[in-house]
């Protein structure tokens, strides 16, 4: 069998990555993992049972605990904690405010990466997070590095949250966001930056359908016919 392929998409938070690694999956037929999705889970496990971030004995014994998988149905991510669906609790504003910071602690990124290393090893897959390029597969087949005007990845997260019923404001999404590229960027533990090799995707001004054929134009080569709706 010829070597599987891996496709990373890197960026900013609500940059749209999720989207376009969603459709690409489906057009290919290629396995779709959200590593974001997974360190909300972590996120979760740790508000729930009031895990000390400061305490290292604490935190990796709550990462012992914790078992994280991620099921893709009719285009929908499940994201199971310990068997149960948090899918829609690991969106939420308390989760999102805590993310960052869990993320950056070195024994939670090693044991993730571990994972996302085990679950791309053998299948063809887009993996979405923040790191795939740079430190999860640095040899991946082609890597894309998404961005977009930070005002209107505000405004889309507004609308997608507003459309759950959450009560939430503009200002405090647009805050949440800057504080969050902040900590992504200048944390110490792989900081989100553009692989050398990554192509720029800056979708601030195109609809999903010219992002779809845009990433195209670089897959295709890659692929037979078959991987081909
Ligand atoms: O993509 P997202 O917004 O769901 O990600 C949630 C957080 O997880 C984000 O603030 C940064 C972190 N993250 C990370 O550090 N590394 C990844 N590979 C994916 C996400």
């Amino acid at each position: 069998m010829s070597k599987n392929i891996v496709i990373a998409i890197d960026g900013y938070s609500s940059c749209g990555k999720s989207t376009i690694a969603k459709a690409l999956a489906k057009k290919l037929h290629f396995i779709y993992i959200d590593t974001g999705a997974m360190y909300r889970a972590v996120t979760l496990y740790f508000l729930r049972n009031k895990i000390d971030l400061n305490n290292p004995v604490a935190v990796n014994t709550a990462l012992d605990n914790i078992n994280i998988n991620l099921d893709n149905h009719n285009e929908q991510t499940l994201v199971l904690l310990n068997e149960e669906d948090v899918s829609e609790e690991i969106r939420q504003m308390p989760v999102s405010e805590k993310v960052s910071q869990v993320s950056a602690i070195k024994a939670v990124r090693t044991e993730m990466v571990k994972q996302q290393q085990r679950m791309g090893k053998s299948k063809n897959i887009i993996m979405d997070g923040r790191d795939i390029g740079t430190v999860v597969f640095p040899d991946a087949t082609l890597k894309f590095f998404m961005t977009a005007d930070p005002h209107i990845r505000a405004e889309r997260r507004y609308k997608e949250l507003i459309n759950k019923g959450e009560k939430v404001s503009l200002e405090e999404i647009y805050e949440n966001l800057a504080l969050r590229d902040h900590q992504d960027t200048t944390r110490e533990e792989s900081p989100l930056s553009k692989a050398k090799d990554a192509i720029v995707l800056d979708n601030s001004t195109i609809n999903q359908e010219m992002q779809l054929e845009f990433a195209l134009t670089y897959i295709r080569p890659l692929l037979s016919d078959k991987n081909l709706e």
